[in-house]
């Protein structure tokens, strides 16, 4: 199979009748950090083209304005909370009343006009406590300091996950995954466990973490998409955090700012995923403070993969 290129041009045709191109893309407050950036997140999509994108940090009437840019036959659907945060846009058909909302994220059955049913999550969980800033502290020595915002009950990185994983209806989409494929794409706030081995301690504070967000969904028949295609962690690191963040804000700019894959697209079902891309358009997105006029309007990476049906 042929490798795109990491810049994608307005010819990028479409996916192929058996396949699905999922993506997962922070959108950095809504844009509101760079000139035009609702209208540039729009674009984005667009020049992806995908299937299916699960969004993260949407503000209340954001969605609307996105969907209203993207054009017909774009639709959506948001988490049920006071606000959104989490929404599912596609340019195919989500059944309706299948919508789950979360703490992490909204979930909903989608049908693509190609005839194919998948289960699709996008989540964002919990910001606070973030891992890699406490593995990277000198002063901090116990791995439960780096592991504070990952268990804590009900808002932890790790409960997140479990409270999606038990929920009665996902229980049954898991139960029908061998037919329906369930995809759980997002930003984790927080790195792999695939990631933070022996192997690659010495840049991660000199830490091995089980991280337990990404831990759980792999105990529970889910794949990390990108480690799954790009198995060395050392040569294929797949940053996703962060395009502008490379000196940390809270220390004044002074201190390197940990850069981690913490965007994922896992999947569970009959699908083979055969090219992961990790995307920040085709101009170089200058860092903070020099970002107001960057064309790319996130300081996440974007995610996208193809699969194929099986
Ligand atoms: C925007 O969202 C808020 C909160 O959900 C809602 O109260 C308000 O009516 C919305 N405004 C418009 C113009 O849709
Ligand atoms: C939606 O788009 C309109 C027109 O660009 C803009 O005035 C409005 O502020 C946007 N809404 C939100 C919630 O950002
Ligand atoms: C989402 O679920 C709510 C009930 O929780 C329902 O009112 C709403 O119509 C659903 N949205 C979609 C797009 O199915
Ligand atoms: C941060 O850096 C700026 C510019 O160098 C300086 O003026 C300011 O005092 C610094 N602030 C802190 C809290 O160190």
């Amino acid at each position: 199979m042929a490798f795109l290129p990491l810049c994608i041009g307005d010819s990028y045709s479409v996916t192929s009748q058996n396949g699905i191109r999922l993506m997962t893309f922070n959108i950095w407050q809504s844009g509101k950090n760079v000139e035009h950036g609702q209208q540039k997140i729009a674009k984005h999509i667009l020049l992806v083209n995908p299937d299916i994108v699960a969004l993260q940090e949407v503000y209340a009437n954001v969605t609307r304005n996105l969907t209203l840019m993207l054009g017909h036959p774009w639709v959506a659907v948001e988490r049920n909370h006071e606000y959104p945060d989490t929404a599912i846009l596609t340019r195919h058909v989500i059944v309706p009343n299948t919508n789950l909302s979360t703490t992490g994220g909204v979930g909903a059955k989608i049908m693509l006009r190609t005839g194919y049913m998948v289960h699709f999550w996008s989540l964002h969980l919990d910001y606070t406590s973030y891992g890699p800033y406490a593995a990277n502290n000198k002063l901090v020595d116990r791995l439960d300091q780096i592991m504070a915002g990952e268990n804590v009950a009900a808002s932890g990185r790790g409960p997140q996950i479990y409270e999606i994983l038990n929920l009665p209806m996902m229980k049954k989409w898991m139960e029908k995954s061998d037919d329906v494929p369930i995809f759980i794409a997002g930003d984790f706030n927080g790195p792999s466990h695939l990631d933070w081995t022996e192997q690659t301690k010495k840049i991660h504070g000199d830490w091995v973490v089980r991280w337990p967000a990404t831990k759980e969904l792999e105990e529970n028949g889910l794949t990390d998409t990108f480690r799954e295609i790009y198995p060395n962690v050392l040569t294929n690191p797949g940053i996703t955090w962060s395009t502008v963040n490379k000196f940390n804000p809270e220390w004044n700019y002074t201190i390197p700012e940990p850069q981690d894959r913490i965007d994922f697209l896992f999947y569970r079902g009959p699908v083979v995923p055969y090219q992961i891309v990790t995307y920040s358009g085709c101009e170089k997105p200058q860092r903070i403070p020099f970002h107001e006029k960057n064309d790319y309007p996130s300081d996440h990476f974007a995610v996208f993969a193809d699969y194929s049906f099986m």
